[in-house]
């Protein structure tokens, strides 16, 4: 007498899912077709416009292999080019933020461009001609041009020739998120102002950075701030799990602050249903945007290599809380923390991302199955040749 134990009636299916393979965390050649497929493709979000608040303002920003130049002109239109000289292709700028007075002009050799990109200047320009002999049309050697558009206060780029739909795509990731397309106009992120923003130099791979942002089952053994704050993230569920829910403040905290301390006074647009909670959103492929009553945190990131990435993060506020220069240490403090215990997280996965006991890669629990859509996503933008190589 015996039971098979391996009886097929018996056995549950399995509620692990795989995630990629370690290559893709690691591979210069998935870096580099991550570069023309995703960040070369698609709107990435370069840099928040007031930063370039003033006509000659600039800022210089990584797009995939590019550096763009994202630049205020006299006209107070913003407007993003490749950051190449036409003459024989030198860098423009070197620094990565400043101010010009008139114009850009080319430390090489002198060749100068307007603020709207059109060549102006340039030794004995009256003197050179095309191959017809004719006399060269400036405009014709002008700073190539990028698409910009402007959305919650910040410039996003695209370098594709044809960009896709902005708002199929940017506004269409935030809307399938909160479920309401005029939920975040409720913010009015457009009119807040920087509070404070940091910088951090991530040693891991961007999409580890996203996987993390994606899940919270890791919340109650890396944020004890946070969870405190949000009690319902103990369960491992994260916010973005459920179209339109976010996550509630615990009874006794009184603000979104690293001691539960109370906050400022609630941003003026938002509905009730958005007071005291959290909504986070992905908007793929390089931005998390996190709503909270009194202020926003988003998260730019620059993925610089395979297995480093920049994350540039903002504390928006309401314009009279920092022209008033009232102290958001303890509402900064929170999401500092977060953000170091996240990317700690993800600097000690980026090693084990070449580990032969990662070759096939790891698992998801059914808390992170959400981050399945993500890799297929992935997978998707590369092509299937890809997934067939790997
Ligand atoms: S390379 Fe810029 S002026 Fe020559
Ligand atoms: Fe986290």
């Amino acid at each position: 007498m015996g039971y098979d134990i391996t009886a097929s009636s018996t056995r549950q299916p399995s509620n692990l899912l795989s995630t990629l393979a370690g290559e893709y965390y690691t591979s210069e050649s998935v870096f580099a077709d991550e570069q023309s497929q995703i960040f070369e493709n698609m709107w990435f979000c370069a840099a928040r416009s007031a930063d370039m608040a003033k006509p000659g303002q600039f800022r210089k920003v990584q797009v995939g292999r590019e550096s763009v130049l994202v630049v205020r002109g006299r006209d107070d239109i913003l407007r993003a080019f490749l950051n190449v000289c036409r003459h024989r292709g030198a860098q423009l700028c070197t620094e990565p933020e400043g101010q010009v007075r008139r114009n850009l002009r080319c430390p090489y050799h002198a060749w100068t461009y307007a603020l709207d990109g059109k060549l102006v200047a340039a030794p004995n320009i009256a003197t050179l001609t095309d191959e017809n002999g004719v006399g060269i049309a400036r405009y014709q050697y002008g700073l190539v041009p990028v698409a910009l558009s402007e959305w919650l206060g910040y410039a996003w780029v695209c370098l594709a020739d044809e960009p896709p739909s902005f708002f199929d795509d940017v506004v269409g990731d935030v809307t399938r998120r909160l479920g309401d397309p005029s939920a975040i106009d409720r913010y009015g992120i457009d009119g807040l102002q920087v509070g404070r923003r940091v910088v951090y130099d991530v040693a891991a791979n961007w999409k580890l950075i996203v996987e993390n942002f994606m899940e919270c089952y890791h919340c109650a053994t890396i944020h004890p701030e946070l969870v405190e704050v949000l009690p319902e993230f103990s369960s491992g569920l994260a916010a973005q799990y459920f179209v339109g829910h976010g996550a509630e403040f615990g009874s006794d905290i009184a603000g979104f602050t690293v001691n539960g301390a109370a906050g400022f006074d609630n941003l003026p647009g938002i509905a009730a249903e958005q007071d005291r909670r959290y909504y986070a959103i992905t908007v793929r492929p390089t931005v998390f945007i996190n709503l909270v009553p009194d202020h926003i945190i988003f998260h730019r990131m620059y993925p610089m290599a395979a297995d480093r990435t920049v994350v540039e993060c903002d504390w928006l506020y309401a314009p009279d809380v920092v022209a008033s220069g009232r102290d958001v240490s303890h509402s900064v403090e929170l999401f500092h923390r977060v953000n170091l215990q996240d990317f700690e997280a993800c600097e000690r996965t980026q090693p084990a991302m070449a580990s032969r006991a990662y070759r096939k890669g790891g698992v998801l629990v059914p808390a992170e199955h959400h981050i399945a859509e993500f890799h297929s996503w992935v997978v998707s933008r590369l092509g299937v040749q890809r997934g067939e190589r790997l």
